[in-house]
């Protein structure tokens, strides 16, 4: 149906703020006995039986398999593989017995996407998708397709569809999890309620959007962006970057925090601004100490954290933005926000034109 912007001044203004409620509508759609377990359609999916996953993508997408990768190794003990679909489609892959392919695709059409699914045609015990378009030829090819309930999206910039993305393969990768004796009912069920906090958490990080905006002011008049992160926030930082050079056209690289020393860092000095994406996490010190070797090298840091995180370590950064607290596996969908937050008003402080960045096109369908 028709889609208009809703009192926002650009599409993806309207659909980061629609985040909290198309998300809640993913998990009232997977989640079931009073939201303490997981239903998929079908025949569902049988983890036990599996010994690997290979997922593939492109962009954002990508980025979404690159943090399940983490969910599904660290969660459920289960091996994943990672590929870009250019790439995957003409390296003849062997993919293993008890190997699932897993396709990610907003729009289900992405031509190397697409190629990459029927290359596992005969090969893959069972090829499965998660996408927006359930009528896209990505769904139709799978065995098993798994709406992720965004909406239509309209922004060339994914962003809902990428936290939707997130949602339901963090629902996978608990359900794997499950299914293969790593957590019992209750920690199942314990997860799936901080999931259900998640709207409330992201509302809260909505109600910063005079924050985000002041700092993207600042950011506006970088040239060129580094984004760190460790653990599940190097994927966030990859998302974060490319959300940045997408659409406000400065350019932007991500590293995981602990490849500093192995090349980025000779990049720093007082004109870069360096976004350091660090949760109160396991990793949080390394990663800190990571950040005090870019500030002693003058480099100017934003860092995304939490109340307890900036105690800890907003001592002489350039801007601290303060996420709430969640639970450090819903991490990356959190702080999702503040990426494209920054993204966004960079864009508009920098007049660009934000749905239509140049040169890009919402769906690739050819090659
Ligand atoms: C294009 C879009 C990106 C998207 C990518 C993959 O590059 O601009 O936002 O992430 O395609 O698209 P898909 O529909 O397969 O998720």
């Amino acid at each position: 149906g028709h889609v208009d912007k809703g009192g926002h001044k650009h599409f993806m203004a309207k659909e980061i703020a629609e985040q909290p409620s198309v998300i809640a509508d993913a998990l009232g759609h997977y989640l079931t006995d009073a939201g303490r377990d997981i239903r998929l359609p079908e025949d569902g999916i049988d983890f036990k039986s599996l010994d690997r996953i290979v997922m593939v993508a492109c962009g954002t997408a990508y980025y979404a398999c690159l943090t399940a990768k983490y969910w599904f190794e660290q969660l459920a003990g289960l091996p994943v593989e990672v590929d870009i679909a250019s790439e995957f489609r003409y390296r003849e892959p062997p993919v293993p017995e008890r190997t699932a392919a897993l396709f990610v695709s907003q729009s289900g059409e992405t031509a190397d996407t697409l190629a990459a699914l029927r290359y596992c045609e005969g090969k893959a015990a069972r090829i499965l998708s998660v996408v927006n378009v359930p009528e896209s030829s990505i769904a139709r090819e799978s065995d098993l397709a798994l709406p992720i309930l965004a909406g239509t999206e309209i922004g060339v910039a994914s962003t809902k569809a990428f936290t939707c993305q997130l949602t339901v393969l963090l629902l996978l990768a608990l359900k794997a999890a499950h299914q293969r004796g790593r957590i019992d009912n209750d920690a199942l069920a314990d997860k799936l309620s901080q999931l259900r906090a998640l709207p409330t958490a992201l509302n809260t990080a909505l109600e910063m959007n005079e924050t985000f905006r002041r700092s993207a002011q600042r950011l506006s008049e970088a040239d060129n962006a580094l984004f760190l992160g460790r653990g599940l926030m190097y994927p966030l930082a990859l998302e974060g970057a490319l959300k940045l050079k997408e659409i406000s056209y400065i350019h932007a690289e991500a590293y995981a925090s602990g490849e500093l020393k192995h090349g980025p860092i000779a990049l720093i000095d007082k004109k870069m601004p360096v976004i350091v994406m660090a949760p109160r996490d396991a990793l949080f010190d390394k990663t800190v100490s990571n950040m005090q070797e870019v500030m002693a090298r003058g480099g100017k840091v934003i860092l995304i954290t939490d109340p307890e995180g900036a105690r800890a370590a907003d001592d002489g950064v350039w801007q601290c933005l303060i996420m709430p607290e969640i639970d450090a596996v819903l991490t990356p969908i959190l702080y999702a926000l503040p990426a494209q937050m920054l993204a966004y008003h960079t864009a508009v402080a920098k007049g660009t034109d934000v749905d239509q960045p140049r040169n890009l096109a919402k769906s690739v369908t050819v090659e």
